[in-house]
């Protein structure tokens, strides 16, 4: 979860580059750094922190051929000497690497040289690349074929005007423009300035100079490749309006929600229904906040459709021993569409001649080439870490693939589309919760998924220590850790089990912890705090319920001074297992 950017132009490339790895700064922000060619000599320039150091760093360097990168660090500790670009020993070849090289250790042992600076896999295999035999384009196909793992590379040579490309399951996309050549692995980065761009399949190379690009196969063979048009990309505007890009992505889900609806309800196809409506059961599959998104789509397809469902982690389905079935539609949910753990159970599934669908945020993106189906979600691009209105399509597209597989008309949610809105907490209430250092969510069914997901939030950005607890569940060993220091967030959107959270409340309370409830009816019970939500169909609750959630988790975060689009030790796409 590294993001590189390399260009060659006539002119000077420094500020492409920079302003490229700026927008690359959600895939990891430990560090960054630059490499260029001067007088036929590689120079590199680093820095650990913000991109902004690196540019100040750069201030009045002009250079025509430059790779870049910005990381989030997987092997060695955030330093510069951890940071990319990598040069091998003899100074002729540096690269900048999105990926993880698995067996590096044994690849060192092949080296010459026995001399490194840094704890990376990326350094040994810059030495690698530079110790093969042949041409630069050889060097890099023969050391990729040693590789066991993944990359997405850009590759300078000593006294080279040419730029190499290399991809195996990272993302990597290249495009033309008038004079210059850019590379990126996120064709946001060249969305709004270029017409069209290539996208690297696995093992393919490509070699770059300033005029244009030629791709090669694995073989060093060249190949042709088919343009993306890039006309109707959606990627994110600089947002002036609001300080974080999670607020702004909060405060857009009504659109978002809209646009889904709309899409979906237009004369667009994205599945043949009768195909999708054989298939005996459905088995999602995703990671974080995605799985979330699972458990509840889950739930859409057991109430609408009647239909068998599993939910699992990705990291843990592979590894599983699943029973596997033709009759089952395989489902994987992501945001990015190159979280790696979910694109591995993709692989897999593919592999074993399985169906599957993918439910993605991103069109170009690697889960989509994997699946047989793809369901969009139209949230637009989402850029902080924290995924906020990707979460809230998620659910709503799986609540609309219900509807569609059950037969039901989908207008019966307009009204929800046209009236949902972003709730305001009020200063007050936040006043009273931020004391509290020991917070757990509980709910029950619907609301359990939402509790996971409000505690990951406060979790990822506010780093406290809170926990997403079924409801039932408190008494059986959790309701130890409650006293009067204690917030408990109650979320009770469903009329069947009020009683049942009422004696959960109670639980609660009956040992000194304070209760926050977020629900749109009155109960019996007294409370501590309270967030009413507007009125809608229960099962359009988990959209609603979870606003507020994410809105509390900003205000903590902020309030103790941190960052809610670059959490620590996070990164948006998590493209390595
Ligand atoms: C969500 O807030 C987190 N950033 C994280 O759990 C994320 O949902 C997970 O990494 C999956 O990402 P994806 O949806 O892009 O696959």
């Amino acid at each position: 979860m590294c993001g590189i950017c390399a260009g060659i132009s006539k002119e000077n490339m420094i500020d492409e580059i920079v302003g490229g790895l700026k927008k690359l700064e959600y895939r990891g922000y430990d560090s960054s750094g630059v490499a260029y060619i001067e007088n036929g000599k590689i120079k590199v320039v680093k820095s650990v922190g913000q991109i902004k150091n690196l540019e100040k760093k750069l201030a009045k360097t002009c250079a025509n051929i430059v790779i870049g990168h910005t990381r989030w660090a997987t092997h060695g500790v955030v330093s510069e000497s951890n940071s990319h670009p990598h040069i091998s020993q003899d100074g002729k070849v540096a690269i900048v690497h999105n990926g993880i090289i698995e067996n590096y250790e044994k690849l060192k042992t092949t080296l010459k040289t026995k001399e490194f600076y840094s704890q990376t896999d990326t350094e040994v295999l810059a030495n690698v690349i530079s110790q093969m035999p042949g041409d630069n384009l050889q060097k890099i196909v023969s050391a990729c074929r040693e590789v066991v793992g993944s990359f997405a590379l850009a590759v300078m040579f000593e006294n080279c005007k040419d730029i190499f490309l290399a991809k195996r399951n990272s993302p990597l996309a290249v495009a033309i423009g008038d004079g210059e050549v850019l590379a990126s692995s996120d064709i946001s980065v060249f969305a709004e300035k270029f017409e069209f761009c290539y996208i690297l399949d696995d093992d393919e190379f490509a070699r770059i100079n300033s005029k244009n690009v030629v791709f090669f196969d694995k073989n060093g063979k060249k190949i042709e490749k088919n343009r993306v048009f890039l006309k109707n990309f959606d990627f994110y505007s600089d947002f002036s309006d609001e300080k974080y890009f999670m607020l702004k992505e909060v405060k857009e889900q009504p659109m978002a929600i809209r646009k889904t609806f709309f899409e979906y309800t237009s004369d667009k196809k994205f599945f043949d229904l009768q195909q999708l409506k054989a298939f005996k059961s459905f088995h999602f599959i995703a990671c974080g906040t995605a799985y979330h998104s699972c458990l509840m789509g889950a739930r859409y397809i057991r109430h609408f459709c009647k239909k068998e469902t599993h939910v699992s982690l990705a990291s843990e389905f592979k590894y599983d021993e699943n029973v596997l079935s033709k009759k089952c539609l395989y489902i994987f949910v992501s945001q990015s569409g190159e979280t790696a753990d979910t694109i591995a159970c993709a692989k897999m599934i593919k592999e074993k001649g399985l169906m599957s669908m993918g439910i993605t945020n991103v069109s170009y993106c690697t889960l989509n080439n994997l699946v047989d189906f793809v369901l969009p979600t139209f949230a637009g691009r989402e850029v902080a870490v924290a995924s906020t209105k990707a979460y809230t399509c998620q659910l709503f597209t799986m609540l609309l693939f219900a509807l569609m597989l059950a037969g039901k008309d989908l207008e019966t949610l307009k009204s929800f589309v046209l009236d949902f809105n972003v709730c305001d907490l009020g200063s007050d209430i936040l006043q009273s919760l931020f004391k509290f250092k020991k917070i757990f969510f509980v709910g029950r069914e619907q609301d359990y998924v939402t509790s996971l997901e409000g505690a990951l939030k406060l979790k990822e950005i506010a780093y406290l220590n809170c926990l997403g607890i079924a409801g039932g569940e408190l008494k059986h060993g959790t309701l130890a850790l409650v006293d009067d220091e204690t917030l408990v967030i109650a979320i009770s959107t469903q009329t069947g089990l009020k009683e049942k959270m009422e004696n959960v409340i109670e639980e609660i309370r009956a040992r000194g912890g304070k209760v926050l409830l977020v629900s749109q009816f009155e109960h019996n019970t007294k409370v501590d705090y309270k967030i009413v939500l507007p009125v809608h169909e229960e099962c359009l609750m988990p959209i609603v319920s979870v606003v507020p959630l994410q809105l509390l988790a900003l205000e903590f975060c902020v309030r103790l001074g941190f960052n809610p689009d670059k959490p620590r030790n996070l990164a948006k796409s998590v493209t390595v297992e």
